[in-house]
């Protein structure tokens, strides 16, 4: 019995459309992305109880569904509340491996149930995209998962034969996949499925380390146009919309972190495959380096005009947020002219030293972006590199042969003076070194980063 009619479902579908693209304006600013997101929550729960409500479950499905819907609810929610900041990607890896397994599954199901009636083939030929999309992202992302969980190793992986196998997996899924649309055979369709899961694991066993996240999202956008395609199978608007806005979002991020990161999508997806290895060396530089102690850093600081702290992986790793937050509190509390300037790809995933610092509570006005922050940068006094190296490193501008040229970064080496706080002299995840540690006007305190700004802030109150 369907308790909505189908105008009242039409409109509630509409509704959470709405609400899905206005989640996606607010996240778009860290001030209103906490609304954003519940408001795409709330849609979300429009969604399913407009599917529970206006659909006439036969036999037991209606138990089925609310069961699938109780054990996602007693997994997905412990483990996105306790998942640390750092692993968030692989949060994400899953929640979307999953979204593209179901695709993959329902598109299936379809044809099982639809075998030998006479069926659009339009409707067919989006069911097979979204068999053969969805399988590849459904694999795909739990491959990157064990990659980031260190459960596979974060190098390379380039099996024999992957560079023309990778050419012939999606080949071979369009010639599959029209044979599907013609004859919506299930047994094909499992095929495709099968083909799917192969391009998933040769997409992705190339791709190094932290290259990973930039996967994720292209396997994100993948997820959402195998949606979006079982939308259009099902004739069901709201999974056409949601699928749709996934998939552009996912597109649009894969590319803006390629751009920040001075990389082609195809660099990052093949480069291993053309002999260049995508993760870096981990050769620490044994050159000599001016070292400071806290207290220099302290007395330093204290009598700067404007100091830039710029914030990178390394706070991740130290968890320092708040005490990098207290540092800059109190060089404002005496005067100094002391904000952050944020990379758009410093740490590991989008908006990652945005979110770090909102956890501790930073006002936005003090986030000031790579372009604004280079403007001033002639007129700093100070520049405090914590925990980050590659966002920084001169080679991006003038070394044609370093892996990150091209890449735009703040130049920290047009300050008066720059203090990088790390641990050692292992270089950052491109892998080089950056000669900007060892320039006259740099100091360097070695230790973790908490540590290092724990020192820093107690010696600034005694100068
Ligand atoms: P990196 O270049 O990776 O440098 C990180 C620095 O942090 C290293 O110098 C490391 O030196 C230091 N460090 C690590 N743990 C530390 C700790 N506990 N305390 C103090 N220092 C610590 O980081 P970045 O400048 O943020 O650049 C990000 C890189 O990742 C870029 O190359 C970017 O392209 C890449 N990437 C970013 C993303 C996104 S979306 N953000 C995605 C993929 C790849 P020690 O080990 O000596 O301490």
């Amino acid at each position: 019995m369907n308790l909505l009619p189908g105008e009242a479902a039409a409109l509630l579908y509409l509704a959470a459309a709405v609400c899905f693209i206005l989640a996606l304006k607010g996240l778009s600013s860290p001030r209103r992305a906490r609304r954003g997101n519940a408001l795409g929550a709330f849609g979300a729960v429009v969604a399913v109880l407009t599917v529970l409500l206006s659909t006439d479950f036969a036999g037991s499905n209606l138990v089925v569904v609310l069961v699938a819907i109780a054990v996602g609810c007693v997994v997905a929610v412990p483990a996105a509340r306790r998942v640390r900041m750092t692993e968030m990607p692989q949060l994400v890896a899953v929640f979307n491996g999953v979204g593209g397994g179901a695709a993959a599954v329902v598109g299936i199901i379809e044809l099982a149930e639809r075998e030998g009636r006479a069926v659009p083939v339009v409707a067919t030929t989006a069911t097979a995209f979204a068999v053969f999309v969805g399988a590849t992202s459904l694999l795909g992302s739990l491959l990157t998962y064990l990659k980031l969980q260190g459960s596979l190793t974060s190098r390379p992986i380039v099996l024999p034969g992957a560079g023309p196998l990778i050419a012939l997996a999606p080949v071979a899924g369009v010639g599959v996949g029209a044979a599907v649309a013609v004859t919506g055979n299930v047994w094909l369709g499992v095929v495709l499925l099968t083909l799917g899961l192969a391009f998933g694991a040769l997409l992705v066993l190339p791709v190094g380390g932290a290259d990973v996240p930039i996967v994720i999202s292209l396997l994100n956008a993948f997820t959402g146009l195998s949606v979006a395609a079982s939308g259009l199978a099902m004739s069901n608007t709201l999974l056409l919309v949601a699928g749709t806005l996934v998939g552009a979002s996912g597109t649009i991020l894969t590319m803006a972190m390629a751009t920040a990161m001075g990389r082609s999508v195809a660099g990052i997806l093949f480069g291993a495959l053309r002999g260049g290895s995508t993760a870096g060396s981990t050769q620490v530089s044994d050159r000599p380096v001016r070292r400071a102690q806290p207290e220099d850093v302290a007395i330093t600081l204290a009598y700067a005009s404007k100091v830039v702290v710029v914030p990178g992986y390394g706070l991740a790793v130290a968890q320092a947020q708040h005490t990098v937050a207290e540092l800059v509190t109190a060089l404002r509390e005496r005067g100094v002219d002391a904000v952050y300037g944020i990379h758009p790809v410093a740490g590991r995933m989008p908006g990652h030293m945005n979110v770090l610092l909102a956890e501790a509570n930073v006002p936005y006005e003090l986030l000031v972006e790579a372009a604004e922050v280079n403007a001033a940068m002639p007129s700093t006094d100070v520049v405090v590199v914590v925990g980050a190296n590659d966002v920084v490193n001169p080679a991006a501008r003038t070394d044609r042969s370093a892996p990150i040229y091209g890449m735009p970064i703040i130049n920290a080496d047009e300050a008066a003076q720059a203090i990088f706080l790390k641990r050692s002299m292992r270089p950052g995840f491109a892998g080089i070194e950056n000669e900007l540690l060892f320039a006259e006007k740099t100091q360097v305190l070695f230790g973790d980063a908490k540590d290092s700004l724990t020192k820093v802030v107690n010696a600034l109150k005694q100068v």
